[in-house]
């Protein structure tokens, strides 16, 4: 009878403990909700010399994108100022301008973006330097990624950016960083490339399969691409040994088993993906899902049910986060130069056209890189 109701006991103040808790953390979430906010009006009083930027003050479309005069920016001692002559659009962008899957909001503003200033991928001349800087000069031509990228200048610090490779040209160069590096991270450090390696590439005519299908060849594995039938020529072009066209045939349904899948399109069923995998295959996850999948989660909610999958299967499943170094954007650069591998331009919009090129690659058919030119 004592016992039962110390247990009640704790049982109601369990409850209301955590009713608390809730509340409280419902009532955090609200006010950092209405707080949320961003120097957007600092940005468009800009004086003295400016430049042309793009910036989103609001979540949203890319109706929200505008251009408008910045101040122009002044690099720190361990920065340069570099003149964009180019710059790409990823899907990461677009994350970005909608703010979605909502769980990044938690990093990048509730409400409204902390940085309304939008675009990583760049290339372009260096104007100036800081006094620390060592590695660069002005007049070299570098290309790299920075928060802000759809602008005529960036400043970027030296770890940022490489030198372009002079085989390649500005619309080239400014495609690679995103894309590039989530690509040669994948091929060569997830999937641990080799001779003769079968990997099959989903998604090999976009930004990230171009470069993969290219880099993967690079390592001398056996590439399969798969891809719409428009695109066949271009992924063969690239490198691909076998070429398979998703709107006539379902990979995962064949009797041909890979070592490894990178995956960046995630349309397929975790158990799907497992059936096309040698027993001790490997699925990567690299990403995935339009604007209209994105919810809470987003592409992370595959990652989360191939953790729950694993200790019932044999081939490992792992996600990959791209992580940006001048080491690999020197290999990259290094690749282009000996030929081996050429950034894929699919179309050229003018800084002015910025929302334009997010709404065409939202459709979620670029064939390779979709490119800002910045005059
Ligand atoms: N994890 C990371 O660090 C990281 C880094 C960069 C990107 N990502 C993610 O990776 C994904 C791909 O990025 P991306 O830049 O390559 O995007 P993208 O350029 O927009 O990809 C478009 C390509 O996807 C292809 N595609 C669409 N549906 C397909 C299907 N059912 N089967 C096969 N291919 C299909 C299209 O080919 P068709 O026109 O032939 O349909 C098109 O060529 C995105 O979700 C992005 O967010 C992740």
């Amino acid at each position: 009878m004592k016992l039962s109701r110390i247990l009640r006991n704790i049982l109601k103040w369990t409850f209301r403990l955590v009713l608390l808790v809730l509340v409280v953390a419902f009532l955090l979430i609200f006010i950092a909700y209405w707080r949320s906010t961003n120097d957007c009006k600092d940005l468009t009083a800009a004086r003295g010399t400016t430049m042309k930027a793009i910036v989103y003050c609001d979540y949203g479309s890319p109706d929200v994108l505008r251009m408008i005069d910045i101040a122009k920016p002044v690099p720190n001692d361990n920065q340069l100022l570099v003149k964009v002559h180019a710059a790409a659009v990823n899907p990461y962008d677009w994350h970005f301008l909608r703010g979605t899957p909502y769980i990044m909001r938690l990093g990048v503003g509730l409400r409204k973006p902390k940085n309304p200033r939008l675009g990583v991928d760049f290339a372009g001349t260096v104007e100036a330097v800081g006094k620390d800087v060592a590695q660069f000069k002005p007049g070299d031509e570098v290309f790299g990624g920075k928060t802000g990228a759809f602008a005529e200048y960036v400043c970027v610090s030296e770890k940022g950016v490489a030198l372009k490779p002079p085989k390649i040209t500005f619309e080239q160069a400014g495609a690679v960083d995103i894309a590039g590096l989530t690509a040669l991270q994948a091929v060569r450090d997830k999937a641990k490339a080799y001779p003769g390696q079968k990997i099959l590439i989903n998604g090999a005519s976009g930004g990230v399969g171009t470069f993969a299908v290219q880099i993967a060849k690079s390592f001398g594995a056996e590439v399969t691409g798969v891809c719409s039938t428009r695109n066949i020529a271009l992924v063969r072009s690239l490198g691909a040994a076998h070429v398979i066209d998703y709107t006539k045939e379902d990979f995962t349904k064949g009797v041909q088993r890979y070592e490894v899948i990178l995956d960046n399109v995630g349309n397929q069923p975790l158990l799907s993906m497992r059936r096309a995998l040698f027993p001790n295959g490997r699925y990567i996850m690299i990403g995935g899902g339009g604007t209209a999948d994105q919810g809470l989660l987003g592409p992370l909610a595959r990652p989360l049910k191939a953790m729950v999958l694993s200790p019932f299967m044999s081939q490992k499943m792992e996600m990959m986060m791209a992580d940006p170094t001048q080491k690999d954007m020197i290999q990259l650069a290094d690749l282009m130069q000996a030929g081996k591998v050429t950034p894929v331009i699919d179309r050229r919009y003018k800084l002015s056209q910025v929302s334009e090129a997010i709404r065409y690659l939202e459709q979620g058919h670029a064939r390779g890189k979709v490119v800002i030119d910045v005059p």
